[in-house]
């Protein structure tokens, strides 16, 4: 390899930005002590232009076929993807170390619809080990080839040698090309590497999944460049202590980035879970003050899911709050308009707020949901009986309207559901909803509704 001249030069580790020296605070993402130094010799950056270059043409004359995805045998992933996986996409599947990627990956290989052959490169793992997963997951596909490899220069002659449909390589962060003299994983490697497989993808047709590991913080290890470079995001995440993973896109050139696949690991890997609201209900306790149910929407599906909340006075002069899977801020609004408007005092309580399954909610729909969990818990008062609730909270206390009501009412009757208590303005004269409704105008209705008084 003829060598070229080295020369240092110093990124930002959070957003890839490049600079001659050493900066304690980066001008491009604002962080700071994120610079690290680096030896180049090839001239980087240019990764931006792999396109292969084309001619302008009109909308009319360019051919595009929705039906060409194709079907990776996993439900929820196809979901997640917007409709199966395209050919010639490069897609990043990011996570926690031990949450389950290898596992996915590796399964997709058994269940995928299609006649090409795949590799599966890992740079982790040794063959024995990727047989042993194999074996333990059931899977004996002929058109599977596994490598173990770290040289990207490497791979790309077994590419051109087994000419594969799909490949996965697993991790991004374990793959160098030898012309970069920098370490696996480091920016300029990372981003280096990413344009390779982006070449690959773009110009040879090839599908690729390629694993990311994640930092302490939850961000995609590396810069924020990679996220840029490829097609779609997926994040795969979970609590450690449950077995319930949740698939989401973070990104997504070819669909949706609201749809969310779940998933049980099992001992012989992943099982997809169909009807997730049936999973986060399992556990509820029955007539259990500071419980509530809400069915959320997450994407085109509703998922009911039980909302936790402690209130207990608070022994010292600081209260604490906490929420996990609900928004904080969002929660601190909420209690504002319960001390201003409902004139109770909950400010000077601690308050724990929890989703139960290690879900994520963020949509407004929410808001009354958690109000009453929470004047539940503070006045040891149980919720309505089989009762779902569902509102937007503003700040003078009123409740408004939201969007979906039908699907959310014919997921909460598929439960066992009879009553849901929702805002007034859902409803229309003459409406037909397949559970009792109870209109509510504002929080303190919602309340008398819920609990009784008030
Ligand atoms: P893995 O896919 O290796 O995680 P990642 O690639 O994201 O680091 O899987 C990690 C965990 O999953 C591991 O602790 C073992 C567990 N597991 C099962 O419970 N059942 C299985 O069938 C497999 C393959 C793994
Ligand atoms: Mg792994």
């Amino acid at each position: 390899m003829a060598k070229g001249k080295e020369k240092s030069v110093f990124f930002c580790q959070e957003c890839g930005y490049e600079s001659a020296k050493w900066l304690g605070k980066c001008p491009g993402c604002g962080q700071w002590n994120t610079f690290v130094e680096e030896l180049v010799t090839k001239q980087s950056g240019d990764v931006a232009r792999l396109m292969p270059s084309s001619e302008p043409m009109t909308l009319q004359e360019i051919y595009y076929d929705d039906v060409l995805r194709i079907d990776t045998g996993i439900h929820e992933l196809n979901r997640v993807l917007g409709g199966g996986m395209v050919p010639g996409a490069l897609m990043l599947l990011a996570g926690d170390p031990g949450i389950g990627k290898s596992t996915l990956t590796m399964q997709l290989t058994g269940s995928i619809h299609m006649q090409e052959k795949i590799l599966y490169v890992s740079g982790e793992e040794s063959r024995q080990q990727l047989k042993m997963r194999a074996q333990r997951l059931g899977i004996g596909t002929e058109q599977l080839y596994i490598l173990t490899e770290n040289n990207l220069s490497v791979i790309e002659k077994h590419i051109d040698k087994i000419k594969p449909g799909l490949l996965i390589l697993d991790s991004i962060q374990t793959v160098y090309l030898p012309e970069i003299t920098s370490a696996p994983g480091s920016v300029s490697q990372l981003r280096e590497c990413t344009g390779k497989l982006l070449q690959w993808a773009k110009g040879l047709g090839l599908s690729v999944i390629v694993v990311g590991h994640v930092t302490k913080d939850g961000a995609v290890a590396g810069p924020r460049v990679l996220e840029h470079m490829v097609d779609t995001v997926l994040f795969f995440e979970g609590e450690r202590h449950n077995h319930f993973r949740i698939l989401r896109a973070l990104k997504n050139r070819f669909g949706s980035t609201n749809e969310i696949g779940v998933f049980e690991m099992q001992e012989q890997g992943l099982r997809e879970v169909h009807n997730p609201s049936e999973v986060f209900l399992s556990e509820r306790p029955q007539d259990t003050v500071g419980s509530v149910v809400v069915p959320c929407m997450e994407g085109t599906r509703p998922v009911l899911v039980e909302l936790q909340a402690l209130v207990a006075s608070s022994p010292y002069g600081q209260p604490r709050r906490m929420t996990n899977g609900a928004d904080y801020n969002r929660t601190a609004m909420l209690l504002a308009v319960l001390e201003k408007k409902m004139r109770l005092p909950i400010g000077n309580h601690d308050i724990f707020l929890n989703v139960v399954g290690g879900l994520k909610v963020d949509e407004p729909a929410i808001d009354l949901g958690i109000i009453a969990a929470l004047v539940s818990s503070m006045q040891n008062r149980p919720i309505l009986k089989d009762a779902v609730v569902l509102g937007e909270v503003g700040l003078t206390g009123e409740v408004r309207t939201i969007n979906f009501l039908d699907k959310r009412l014919i997921e909460a009757e598929k439960m066992g559901f009879r009553v849901a208590v929702v805002p007034a303005g859902n409803l229309k004269q003459g409406q037909k909803f397949p559970i009792e409704v109870k209109g509510v105008r504002n929080v303190g209705e919602a309340l008398r509704v819920l609990l009784g008084g008030a």
